[in-house]
């Protein structure tokens, strides 16, 4: 809890590094989208700038506009989008999304602003292959989770189902052949097309599906500034000019590019990313080492209580996967208390408390590796138990377990990793983000792993240095 306070009142230094925050007085217009469908929305590089762009977007600043509010992004997983929504984490969710009855259910929608067809992509040399929908029966077919393309794939008998999250991701199956169809909107498809992957002329049944808002329910009053905005943007056919500028700017995304092409042209991502990861991992060894400390002290503890909260809190966080502590971290909070933590707060927070839960543990065995007589011999010499703690038994018990602390700071460096599922924009997410723009399945994430590995290796030499000058004092 002491972690918290503290960590909660971080942005007040990080407003600089973290942009999501109120900087100014403006009000703001939070979107919430998955940047993965183009010309809807997607990734592209302008001026050596990550952005994100399409129609969706040109609407979402025309609301924002209209409301005088400055418009602020939030890219996450199509099925991320309605909690997202529910936990008032984003405004609005702008996203090609489909007013479904289900959806209705939980979020309020605008009128339509767009209406698209599905169809079907598979790859070319199978172009012939599926003629009607009876051809795809049995097969492994790709689709975004919690999207209507799931629901009709659903219909298709015997249908394999592959629900992923992201659109760059199922196009990569289709390559890989790991699955052999993707059902897609015909505007987002044209987006993918290459000499590898064409439309088949099979058409899924249901064909039609039009594109709406989402409010949180009841939110009347953004939902009229909203409607309002579509009907002066559908007069003169705008929207369509927007789709087809948002088309064109997509249609330039595809370009030759090898692993070192990629290296150097998103160094820039690379660079911003490691910025990220190392402030991440160097608050979340700081924090962490602290919480362990303290957590080792209470176990250690003459109360009962103490010792009890002590070895529950090891035993939870130990036993539960980081992934999950960090869900209910930054969705979990929000929704029950409303409690809204920026990534990076989240972030913070669940690496140091779970690292801490393992440094505790070291730590308990670096004490009782302290021979018995070192206690009494300082007590003997009138020292208090804490003093002797402080003074005696707590360096030599760190110095013994210097190397497997090493290992938990290298550790926390790759672990932190994780963090990225929740917009923090370290390593991996300038990654999957470069993957979004170049569609390169593999590179992104191998020029990833060499900047872990290179940045675990300066750490770990580091380390042996360190732990070399300590047993040289040993030696005297
Ligand atoms: N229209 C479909 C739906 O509502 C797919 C939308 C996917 N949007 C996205 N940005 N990936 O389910």
């Amino acid at each position: 809890m002491l972690l918290m306070c503290i960590v909660l009142l971080l942005p007040a230094g990080m407003a600089t590094v973290y942009a999501a925050d109120n900087v100014n007085s403006k009000e703001t217009l939070v979107l919430g989208t998955s940047a993965d469908f183009p010309p809807y929305e997607f990734h592209k590089t302008i001026d050596g700038q990550d952005q994100i762009v399409g129609f969706d977007i040109e609407i979402a600043k025309a609301i924002a506009e209209k409301m005088g509010a400055e418009l602020v992004i939030e890219d996450m997983g199509f099925d991320s989008l309605l909690p997202a929504l529910q936990s008032g984490r984003v405004d609005l969710v702008i996203s090609g999304m489909t007013p479904t009855e289900d959806r209705r259910q939980s979020i309020d929608f605008s009128d339509h602003y767009y209406k698209a067809s599905q169809v079907i992509l598979v790859r070319s040399e199978d172009s012939d292959k599926y003629q009607s929908m009876t051809d795809l029966e049995g097969e492994t077919i790709g689709i975004q989770k919690g999207s209507i393309q799931e629901e009709i794939a659903q219909g298709i008998n015997n249908a394999k189902l592959v629900s992923l999250d992201k659109m760059g991701d199922l196009v990569l199956q289709l390559e890989t052949e790991r699955v052999n169809a993707i059902i897609v909107e015909d505007t987002v498809a044209k987006g993918y097309l290459n000499n590898k992957i064409v439309i088949a002329s099979a058409s899924p049944a249901e064909t039609d599906s039009a594109a709406a808002i989402g409010v949180a329910k009841g939110n009347t009053e953004l939902l009229e500034v909203i409607n309002a905005t579509i009907a002066e943007l559908k007069v003169d056919n705008g929207i369509e000019k927007m789709v087809e500028e948002a088309s064109l700017l997509a249609s330039g995304n595809q370009k030759d590019r090898n692993i070192f092409t990629i290296a150097y042209e998103f160094r820039h991502y690379y660079a911003k990313g490691i910025g990220y990861t190392l402030l991440l991992s160097a608050l979340g060894v700081i924090f962490g080492f602290l919480i362990g400390l303290i957590i080792t002290l209470m176990r250690m503890s003459a109360f009962r209580v103490f010792r009890w909260i002590g070895t529950a809190y090891v035993e939870v966080l130990r036993g539960t996967p980081m992934l999950v502590q960090l869900m209910i971290m930054h969705y979990g909070l929000a929704l029950v208390f409303g409690l809204n933590l920026s990534p990076l707060q989240s972030g913070v927070i669940t690496l140091s408390i779970n690292s801490s839960a393992y440094l505790a543990e070291i730590f308990r065995a670096g004490i009782q590796g302290v021979d018995k007589g070192q206690m009494e011999a300082a007590r003997s010499l009138g020292m208090k138990r804490s003093a002797a703690l402080r003074h005696i038994i707590l360096p030599q018990a760190l110095k013994s377990v210097l190397p497997a602390i090493g290992n938990e700071f290298i550790t926390i460096i790759k672990e932190s990793s994780i963090i990225s599922i929740i917009g923090m924009a370290d390593i991996m997410y300038q990654a999957n983000s470069i993957r979004n723009i170049t569609y390169a399945g593999l590179s992104p994430y191998i020029i990833a792993a060499a900047i872990y590995f290179v940045l675990t290796f300066m750490l770990s030499k580091l380390l042996s240095l360190f732990e070399r000058k300590l047993s040289a004092s040993d030696k005297r």
